[in-house]
């Protein structure tokens, strides 16, 4: 089992880069993807959460800046680890950016009662599959109706495709599974395949990944 506080303490550089995931890009790219709250699973020091709250359109840098909608999204992250929160709130402030960040074990962790977002996003949590699925399961009522559940995680088929990730199969995503989570949900976008990562040192390389977007239905 990881200790992410050690790991987030003792990098010499963000674990996973300062941009965000290129999937999570992908999707505020999208012209049927608008949202105006997300709560950030599993945000870690913060990389995603900061960029949906901070300013821009949802396309990014360079090219497809024109793309996707204005960002500026108010975002509610929660991780385990104390000290990458703490790493997270320092560069949220540095880059001038507001959002609220919570240290807690989503085993545990539920938003008060009522709580829901536009969005769930939920980027490379390699926790075992039986907490992921029970996490999603509870994780559903969070999303209004109308909204969208982002997933991104290492593939459990072909792992040793991937120059990176965890190893342990229990520990990766696979789509059947994941989508049996979201009973009346339709399927936006469900993918399993091979690409190539360049966020930060630990994401770096041939991945075989797998990335989902579901939406709730509108009531
Ligand atoms: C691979 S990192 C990804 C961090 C972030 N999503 C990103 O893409 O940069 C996995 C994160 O999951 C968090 N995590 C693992 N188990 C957790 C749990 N039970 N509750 C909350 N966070 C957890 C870790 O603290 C770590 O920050």
């Amino acid at each position: 089992m990881v200790d992410w506080d050690k790991r987030y303490r003792e990098a010499t550089e963000p674990p996973f880069g300062t941009l965000p995931s290129e999937y999570l890009r992908q999707v505020l790219a999208r012209s049927d993807f608008e949202i105006g709250s997300a709560l950030c699973l599993a945000d870690g020091d913060g990389r995603n959460g900061r960029w949906l709250a901070g300013q821009g359109r949802g396309g990014g840098q360079g090219r497809g800046q024109d793309r996707g909608q204005e960002r500026g999204i108010e975002v509610t992250a929660v991780d385990l680890s104390q000290v990458a929160t703490a790493q997270a709130r320092i560069a949220d402030g540095l880059s001038g950016i507001q959002s609220d960040r919570i240290a807690a074990d989503l085993t545990q962790w539920t938003p008060d009662e009522g709580r829901e977002w536009d969005a769930v996003i939920l980027i490379a949590l390699h926790a075992p599959w039986a907490e992921r699925e029970v996490l999603l399961h509870r994780a559903v009522e969070w999303i209004r109706p109308g909204g969208f559940f982002v997933i991104e995680g290492f593939s459990a088929r072909n792992p040793r495709a991937s120059e990176c990730g965890p190893a342990d199969e229990d520990r990766l995503w696979n789509v059947e599974k994941t989508l049996a989570c979201f009973p009346g949900f339709e399927v936006v976008e469900a993918f399993e395949g091979q690409t190539w990562l360049n966020e930060g040192p630990r994401h770096q390389g041939t991945a075989r990944m797998v990335r989902i977007l579901v939406r709730k239905p509108a009531e």
